[in-house]
């Protein structure tokens, strides 16, 4: 049944809106197709989706849809949205939880929809709404070079400004295909040129472990063509449970965000590829087999800043060598459950100059549970970074970041140390054997500087070689330690009998081959 104030409202017309900002809006925000996407997702979400289908017709890219489960519109309010409703989002009025699942409402402003005037100027919108049993069918038409247009328009004169046209019908309701469909079948040239090149088209695997796998091989997944980063944004961005267990388990510090993902299960499906989000377990390194140190630091925060209260919890991983592929390198801050961009490589402007290559070594998630939503930007892509809630998470991470980066380093010198011990230790035990070989004595060393005076002295009845280590061997812990081998090797040979001159230089030569 439509509502009274429906009926007075014409079913089809002028798609108006109340301020040039929202003209200009519509021209586009959104920095990428994942991010535009995100927007038809929290869409769904806020109407208790259990599942969204997007397919985007791969490798032509020319038609794309996004189906939800959700509980639909009304056609009232689809038309109340064209009528002067665009950028009036009611979603937060109330208890700010959607009425189902409870999940956290993420709409607010009330110009995500336009998300899709970024990929064409004309969509469709299907809807069977679940509580009133109806459904609509309406298409919307976006007049072209609108900003050009906008900016002609007197503000004085006109409260009212036209953006299009749109139109719609009453179509039977199906409780089967209860939820919203929006189709756009006339996509832009730019957004087809940009994931279809004319060059190779990588198709992605169906399964998302293996396009992980794929996407962890590469130095980036860029490369692999702009589609590969739309699946990976929509994956890192949108509030769908994390890919069940890695090797390693879940880390304690994301149990609390992973249940509520699990709970509040989305399902979302992009051209037949079901999208998880990639823990931090999960591989980060690219290579399984490598012996990598890595921790995980929590981070937690909670504190009432600017007489508002900042409550952020999540992770900081770290391993001792660079995280492929890049774009997972940095840190990735989630306000209701809802990627703010892709992880953030700068980590809030930290200066990672002096920390060098170790600034590749991070990723972190930090789930934002109260605070910061006015910090946000419109385009959900980034920060006012002048906002004193992002002020102080900003100095947080930093603070949390400086003993990370401080361990790392020191750990990464602890490492080099005990790796250049081994080393030293793996050419002495080469030399003594090679000594038993020629001399058929097993000798140990004894770095005692022994009475004699001698930089190295071979003792064949105690079976020992004696180094001085006080001596003024060569600088630099490499070489010295290179010339003391060569000069056991000169002492080894020069212990022989004095009469077999010849085999001296030989037995010298031999250890030398050893040794170098
Ligand atoms: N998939 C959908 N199912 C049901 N209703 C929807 C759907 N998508 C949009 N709507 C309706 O259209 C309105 C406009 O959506 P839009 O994304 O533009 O604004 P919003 O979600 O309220 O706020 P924000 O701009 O912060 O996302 C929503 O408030 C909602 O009522
Ligand atoms: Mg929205």
């Amino acid at each position: 049944m439509a509502s009274t104030r429906a009926m007075k409202r014409p079913a089809k017309g002028e798609i108006r809106v109340s301020s040039k900002t929202l003209i200009h809006i519509s021209q586009g925000i959104y920095r990428s197709t994942a991010s535009t996407l995100r927007e038809l997702v929290s869409n769904a979400y806020d109407v208790d989706a259990t599942e969204v289908v997007i397919t985007t017709n791969p490798p032509r890219f020319d038609h794309v849809t996004c189906t939800d489960n959700g509980a639909g519109m009304t056609l009232d309010a689809f038309i109340g949205l064209m009528d002067g409703g665009i950028g009036d989002s009611g979603k937060r009025v109330g208890k700010g939880l959607t009425a189902k699942l409870r999940r956290p409402v993420i709409g607010r402003i009330g110009i995500g929809l336009l998300a899709v005037a970024q990929l064409s100027n004309a969509f469709e919108v299907w809807s069977h709404h679940r509580d009133t049993e109806t459904a609509f069918h309406g298409t919307v038409t976006l007049h072209d070079r609108l900003s050009d247009e906008a900016d002609q328009v007197d503000p004085d004169t006109t409260e009212i400004l036209p953006m299009g046209e749109y139109d719609t019908a009453r179509i039977p309701f199906d409780p089967k295909r209860t939820g919203t469909t929006i189709v756009v079948s006339d996509v832009k040239r730019g957004f087809t040129r940009k994931h279809a090149p004319p060059t190779e088209f990588h198709a992605p695997p169906t399964d998302f472990r293996q396009f992980l796998d794929r996407c962890f091989s590469e130095r980036r997944i860029s490369s692999l063509g702009h589609y590969w980063e739309l699946l990976w944004g929509l994956a890192v961005q949108c509030p769908i449970p994390y890919l069940p267990e890695g090797p390693t388990g879940e880390p304690p510090a994301l149990a609390a965000a992973s249940k509520r993902l699990n709970k509040q299960g989305l399902r979302l499906v992009v051209d037949q590829l079901r999208l998880w989000k990639p823990g931090p377990w999960q591989r980060l390194d690219g290579s399984a087999n490598r012996n990598i140190e890595a921790h995980m630091a929590p981070f937690e925060l909670d504190k009432a800043v600017a007489g508002k209260p900042l409550k952020v919890s999540g992770y900081l991983y770290a391993q001792n060598e660079a995280i492929k592929p890049t774009e997972r390198r940095g840190v990735l801050v989630r306000i209701r459950d809802v990627g703010i961009g892709g992880y953030d490589r700068g980590f809030l402007d930290y200066d990672r100059a002096s920390e060098g290559p170790r600034a590749h070594w991070i990723s972190g998630e930090l789930y934002v549970e109260q605070g910061l939503e006015n910090a946000l930007n419109v385009d959900r892509d980034s920060f006012n970074e002048m906002h004193p809630h992002y002020l102080y998470l900003q100095e947080q991470l930093h603070e949390t970041l400086l003993p990370l980066f401080r361990g790392m380093q020191s750990g990464q010198r602890k490492r080099r140390a005990r790796e250049h011990r081994e080393q030293e230790e793996q050419s002495i035990q080469r030399l003594l054997g090679a000594i038993k070989d020629v001399t058929n004595v097993s000798f140990s060393f004894e770095t005692a500087a022994d009475d004699t005076g001698r930089l190295v002295r071979v003792d064949r009845k105690r079976r020992k070689i004696y180094v001085d280590e006080g001596a003024e061997w060569p600088s630099g812990s490499a070489t010295a330690e290179l010339a003391k081998l060569i000069a056991v090797a000169r002492a080894v040979a020069d212990s022989e009998p004095r009469k077999h001159a010849r085999k001296r230089d030989e037995v010298f030569l031999h250890l030398l081959r050893e040794v170098l």
